[in-house]
C-alpha cells in the first residue's frame, strides 16, 4: 500500500506547481464510464427501439470495467488499487481529519473515496453482467440468456432492476461528496480529472502516461468482452417472436 499521497500542509497547496495526478487512461476511462452509464439509462428510457443501443452500452461498460481492473493492477501510481485501498485504522483517521475540517488537496484517491470507487465499479460490472442474461420478454434478450434456466434469468432480470438503484444511489453520493469538497474545502475533484493535474505535494507526481501499456490494455479488455458476446449460444427459434 502506498502512502505517499499524504495531504500537503493548509495553504501551500494552492501555492505549489501543477503536477500530473491522472493520466489520460484513467480520465478517458472515467468520463466514457460516466457517459456510458447516463446512454444505458436513457436508452432503455427510449424505448425498445434503442434496446440495441442499451446493450451495445453495457458491453461496453464492461469493457471499461475491465480495462480499470487491468490499470489498476499495473497502471501508473495513483490508479492502481494498492495506491488507494486503505485499511480500516486509514479510513479512520480520515473521517476524523474530514469531521475536523482539516483536509488538503491531495495527490490520488482518498482513503474513504478509495472504496466508493471500488463500490461503483462493482455495482457497474453487477449491472453489465446481470444485463447479459436479461429480457423484456418480447424483444430483447442478452446474449446469455437461453443458456441459462428460467429461475436464475429472473434472478438476474431481478439483480438488473434492483442494482440500477444501488448504483444510481452510489452516483449521488460521488457527486454529493465531490460538491461537499468544493463547498466546504475549497478543493476542486473535477479540474485534475479533466487536466490530469492538481496542486498538491510534488512528490505526488506521476512521471508517465503509460499511454502504449494503456491502449493495449483497451485491446484487450474489448477483445475479451467481444469473445464473451460472441460465445454465447444461438438463441432458440421457439423463443423467437418475429
Ligand atoms: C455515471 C456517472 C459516474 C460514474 C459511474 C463515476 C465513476 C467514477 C469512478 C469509477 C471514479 C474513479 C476513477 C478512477 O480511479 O479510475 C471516479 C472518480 C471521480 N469522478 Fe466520477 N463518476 C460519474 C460521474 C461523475 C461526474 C458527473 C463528475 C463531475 C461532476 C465526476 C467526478 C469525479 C471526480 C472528480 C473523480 C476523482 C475523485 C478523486 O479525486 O478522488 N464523476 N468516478
Ligand atoms: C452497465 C450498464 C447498464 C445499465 C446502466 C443498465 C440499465 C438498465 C435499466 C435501468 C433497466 C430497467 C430495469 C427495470 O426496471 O426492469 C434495464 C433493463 C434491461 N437491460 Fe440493462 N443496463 C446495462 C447493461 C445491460 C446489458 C450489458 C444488457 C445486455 C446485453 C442489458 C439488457 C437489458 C435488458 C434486456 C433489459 C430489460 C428491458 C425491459 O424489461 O424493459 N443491460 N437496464
Amino acid at each position: 500500500m502506498e502512502t505517499d499521497t499524504q495531504n500537503r500542509p493548509g495553504p501551500d497547496s494552492a501555492r505549489g506547481d501543477q503536477i500530473l495526478v491522472w493520466d489520460a487512461a484513467v480520465r478517458v476511462f472515467h468520463w466514457l464510464l460516466a457517459l456510458t452509464i447516463l446512454g444505458s439509462w436513457i436508452t432503455h428510457e427510449l424505448g425498445v427501439r434503442f434496446m440495441e443501443w442499451h446493450m451495445r452500452l453495457g458491453y461496453l461498460a464492461l469493457g471499461l470495467v475491465v480495462f480499470r481492473i487491468g490499470w489498476g493492477l499495473y497502471g501508473t501510481r495513483h490508479a492502481r488499487f494498492g495506491a488507494f485501498l486503505a485499511g480500516p485504522a486509514e479510513v479512520a483517521a480520515y473521517v476524523r481529519e474530514w469531521i475536523a475540517g482539516r483536509i488538503h488537496a491531495r495527490a490520488g484517491h482518498n482513503p474513504l473515496g478509495g472504496w466508493a470507487i471500488v463500490a461503483m465499479l462493482t455495482s457497474v460490472t453487477v449491472q453489465a453482467i446481470s444485463g447479459l442474461f436479461n429480457s423484456d420478454d418480447i424483444l430483447t434478450s442478452g446474449p446469455w440468456r437461453p443458456a441459462v434456466p428460467g429461475a436464475f434469468a429472473e434472478r438476474m432480470e431481478w439483480l438488473h432492476a434492483a442494482n440500477f438503484n444501488l448504483l444510481l444511489g452510489l452516483i449521488a453520493l460521488h457527486l454529493a461528496a465531490i460538491t461537499t469538497y468544493w463547498l466546504r474545502f475549497r478543493i476542486n475533484l473535477v479540474l485534475p480529472m479533466l487536466t490530469g493535474r492538481t496542486d498538491a505535494d510534488p512528490d505526488g507526481a506521476i512521471s508517465g502516461q503509460r499511454l502504449w501499456l494503456a491502449l493495449g490494455t483497451a485491446i484487450v479488455a474489448g477483445l475479451l468482452v467481444l469473445i464473451l458476446i460472441s460465445a454465447a449460444p444461438e438463441p432458440d427459434p421457439a423463443d423467437l417472436f418475429f
